[in-house]
Parts: structure tokens; sequence; C-alpha cells
């Protein structure tokens, strides 16, 4: 007889009702580490990693890169053939608290390759995979997935319990379909449907990035917490402050302008450290929109920051910013 893991064990590990949702080139180790620097509990997860990567470059990844305080860690893995997921879950499960199956990626390239969300359109064999991943971990397992591959194919509901079948513990829905890609609105009100029919948690995601969204989407969907992605760029205080309304009841306010460009410095400072300054620079061009979104001539700013190559002149433009601003 197979000795089944404790119903309800998840919840060991989901300390919080509020994730870190995967970001593959945004979710690095910097922005995971400062993530957990302002919530202490939540469940943060590592951008995917292709489980056929992982086996071509064993050593060669820094998506692995862990510090201690990440705990807790969901390390996503992606792919298609049980065997190779098996072998990326074995490998992770010795750093990871939950190894977590991308099974919504709408990328063309990852589709193309039967991976991510391609899977929804192959239940039988997101259903091997989910098994073969518990063969090879003893960790708890999970899914995360749209609504469906196209607005006539919304299969998440039974998807959902097939996965849960299959022995996945914990699921997070993006409330789109594939075909939404990023476009159009969430709809946190079908999450309902999911939670209603199966038993592990269910974290509601897509477009939750304030703290009142968070509510409204709790209050549409009944989902057991939210998972937030891009409602950090530019805010990696909101899941803390997300949580904060969990535990508590109370709306702590957004981080002031002041705040938030001396965390955008902090974070460029940590990605320099990490990834050297040649690398850092360009890497963090994404994030200025972010952090400088809404500000006067923000236009202005972006335009200088995302072209120059000198860290050191960056900090004086970031110095003339605060100047000019605050
Ligand atoms: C740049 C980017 C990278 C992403 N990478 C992943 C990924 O590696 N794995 C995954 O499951 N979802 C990935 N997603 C999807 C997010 O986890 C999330 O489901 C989606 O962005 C909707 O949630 P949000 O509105 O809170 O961002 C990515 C999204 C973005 C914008």
């Amino acid at each position: 007889m197979p000795v089944l893991p404790p119903k309800n064990r998840i919840w060991n590990v989901l300390k919080s009702k509020v994730s870190l949702a995967p970001m593959a080139g945004v979710t690095d180790y910097v922005l995971r580490s400062m993530i957990r620097q302002y919530c202490k509990n939540c469940l943060i997860t590592t951008e995917m990693i292709s489980s056929e990567f992982l086996a071509q470059n064993r050593n060669q990844t820094d998506i692995l890169m862990l510090d201690n305080s990440h705990h807790p860690i969901a390390y996503q893995i992606c792919g298609h053939k049980p065997y190779m997921m098996q072998d990326a879950a074995r490998r992770l499960s010795e750093v990871a608290d939950i190894i977590d199956i991308n099974m919504g990626c709408p990328v063309r390239k990852v589709v193309c390759g039967h991976d991510g969300s391609a899977l929804m359109r192959e239940p039988e064999l997101a259903y091997d995979i989910v098994q073969a991943v518990k063969e090879g971990t003893t960790l708890p397992v999970s899914v995360k997935f749209r609504l469906g591959f196209t607005a006539s194919e919304m299969n998440y509901v039974e998807f959902g319990q097939k996965m849960q079948e299959a022995g996945a513990e914990f699921i997070t829905i993006h409330a789109r379909t594939r075909s939404q890609m990023y476009s159009g609105k969430a709809d946190w009100t079908k999450i309902k449907d999911l939670k209603n029919s199966v038993d592990v948690p269910v974290f509601a995601n897509g477009d939750i990035n304030s703290v009142e969204n968070a509510i409204e989407c709790i209050e549409q969907s009944s989902a057991d917490g939210v998972a937030i992605g891009r409602g950090v760029l530019g805010d990696p205080t909101l899941i803390s402050r997300i949580d904060h309304y969990f535990n508590t009841g109370e709306i702590l306010p957004a981080p002031s302008l002041k705040d938030k460009l001396e965390i955008m410095k902090n974070h460029l400072a940590q990605e320099v450290e990490i990834k050297g300054e040649r690398v850092a620079v360009k890497f963090f061009r994404k994030f200025y929109p972010y952090y400088i979104s809404g500000v006067q001539n923000a236009s202005k700013y972006r335009g200088v920051l995302v072209k120059e190559d000198n860290y050191k002149t960056l900090q004086e433009y970031f110095e003339q910013i605060e100047r000019e601003l605050v």
C-alpha cells in the first residue's frame, strides 16, 4: 500500500494566503529575496525551470540559487516528458518546499513544445506528469494552469479535479484562457466553480495589483488565497500588504514615490552585486517603467534610464530624479 501524505499538510507550507507567482526573467533571486524581506511567510515561487534544460545543464543554472530565508519556496518546473519532470522534481527536492508544475504558460515556443498550457489539451498526459513528479519527490506537488486553452475549451474544473486525483495538493489558477494570453481582464468569478469542485487549496491569480483588488478577487472567487505576479513590479511590498490585510483587516498605504525610488535603487544595487554591473544594468531596464510609473515626465526619465550602461551614471541620475520629483 502506498503511504499517502497527510491530508492538508500543504497548509504547513502555505503559511500565508498570498504567494508570489512565477515570472520568468523577473522573479529572480534578488526579487525573491526582496519579497521575502517584506513578507516573512508568503510562498515564493521561482521562475519556471525547464526540465530539459535542467537535465542538460545540471549545475549551470542560477535559477537554483537559494537563500535560507527564501523558504517556503516552490520551484516551478516545465516540460511534458514524465520521466524528465520526475528527474527535475527529484533534484529540486533538495532545495524546494513545493514542486510546482507549469501548465499555464501561453508562450508560442513553450506551447509548440507541448509544454505549459498545451497540457490543458492533454489531461491524460498532465495526469501522468503529476503522478511521475510525485514519484520523484516526497514534497507536496502543485499545479498552475489557466481556464482552458481557448474560450470554447474551458476545461479548468475537470482539469483541476483530474490534477487533484493525480495527487496535486495545491492549485494556482490564472483566470484567463491561453488564447487571451494577457489581454482582457482575468475573470475571477469563474474560479468559484473550481473552488467548489476540489478539496485542495486554490489560489486565484490574474490582475491583482492592490490590496483592494485582492479583497475583491477573494469575494468573487471564494479562493483560499491569491497569487501575485505583475503587481509586484514597481512595488515589491504589495504581497506583504495583502498578507497584512488578511491577518489583521488593516489596509496599509502603498509606498510613496520616495519609498519606491529607494526600493528601486536597492533592487538595482542587489542585481549588480549578483549579476555584475554589465548584465545587471541591462537586465534592470524592464523594471524602470514600473518604478516610475505615473510620475511627471516619466517618459523623459525612462528614455534616459533605459539607454544608460554605466551604473555610476545611473546612480547620479537617480539622485537627479529624486531632486526633481520628491
Ligand atoms: C514576464 C512574465 C513571466 C512569466 N513567467 C511565468 C512562469 O515562468 N511560470 C508561470 O507559471 N507563469 C508565468 N507567468 C504568468 C504569471 O505567473 C501570472 O500567471 C500572470 O502574469 C497573471 O498574473 P498577474 O496579473 O498577477 O501578473 C509570467 C508572466 C509574466 C508577465
